[in-house]
């Protein structure tokens, strides 16, 4: 788990996965249904060098974890993560789920979905969790003093990447090792192996999986979370009525 970031967008004076969402750290929303999953194996979480709020989470978690330190971009940080993996004995063809700590919505139900339809294609290069696109796409143009909208784009075969993304340890590793070679930098891991001409899965996640980046987000987050509690709690608090 990618946890070195900044949260430069949000500007909250700390960084945002350790924001509190309904009482609990950002990343401890994230991590709970890897460590909640007993296919997960071992759980990385990938810190930023001097972090000083990462030490007290960790050792409230339900189970332990390793840590690694972040380098200066995601995929910088993924590859420290990996290179942890690898120092615990994991082999090549072990999967890796890479998911951001700033995707604290993810369900299990969602790993579940990855982890069956990237396990029962034996040929694809791993996979992802995305959304088609929803909303008509306009490219903006600000040549005349306004921004305007200057065309639409057609958002037909589009997709948001989610995350988590599933990948045999060794194909990730070399991927993100042949993009540094060419001093690039991916935004996610499913381009860096599309820079290797290899096609990683598509699987539909959950709107509600979304990526907090804004304030907006934040409370996005909060009210999805809080629905889930309200849904869960909802049974009980009608066990008393008759129909
Ligand atoms: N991340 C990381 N190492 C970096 C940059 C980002 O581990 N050098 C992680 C973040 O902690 C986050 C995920 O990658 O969990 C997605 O990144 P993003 O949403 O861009 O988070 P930040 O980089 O923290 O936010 P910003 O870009 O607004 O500064
Ligand atoms: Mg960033």
């Amino acid at each position: 788990m990618p946890a070195a970031g900044r949260g430069e967008r949000l500007g909250a004076g700390i960084p945002k996965q350790y924001l509190p969402l309904l009482g609990r750290p950002m990343l401890e929303w994230s991590l709970a249904p890897f460590l909640a999953d007993a296919a997960c194996r071992g759980v990385v979480v990938v810190a930023a060098a001097g972090d000083i709020h990462w030490s007290a989470l960790r050792a409230r978690l339900p189970r332990p974890v390793r840590e690694a330190v972040g380098g200066a971009t995601r995929a910088d940080s993924v590859a420290s993560g990996l290179a942890a993996l690898r120092a615990a004995r994991a082999g090549d063809d072990d999967w890796v789920l890479v998911h951001d700590a700033a995707r604290p919505c993810v369900t299990a139900a969602e790993i579940d979905a990855l982890r069956a339809a990237v396990g029962a294609d034996p040929r694809a290069a791993g996979g992802l969790l995305a959304l088609p696109l929803a909303d008509t796409l306009k490219r903006g143009d600000a040549a005349h003093g306004a921004l305007r909208s200057a065309g639409t784009l057609s958002r037909e075969s589009l997709w948001r990447a989610l995350t988590p993304q599933m990948f045999r340890l060794g194909a990730l590793q070399r991927a993100l090792e042949a993009a540094a070679r060419d001093g690039r930098s991916p935004t996610d891991e499913a381009q860096a192996l599309e820079w290797q001409g290899l096609a990683p899965r598509l699987v539909a996640g959950e709107a509600t999986n979304l990526k907090v980046t804004t304030q907006a987000d934040v409370t996005l987050a909060e009210a999805i979370l809080a629905a889930r509690g309200a849904v869960a709690a909802r049974p009980a608090a009608v066990s008393g009525v008759r129909p």
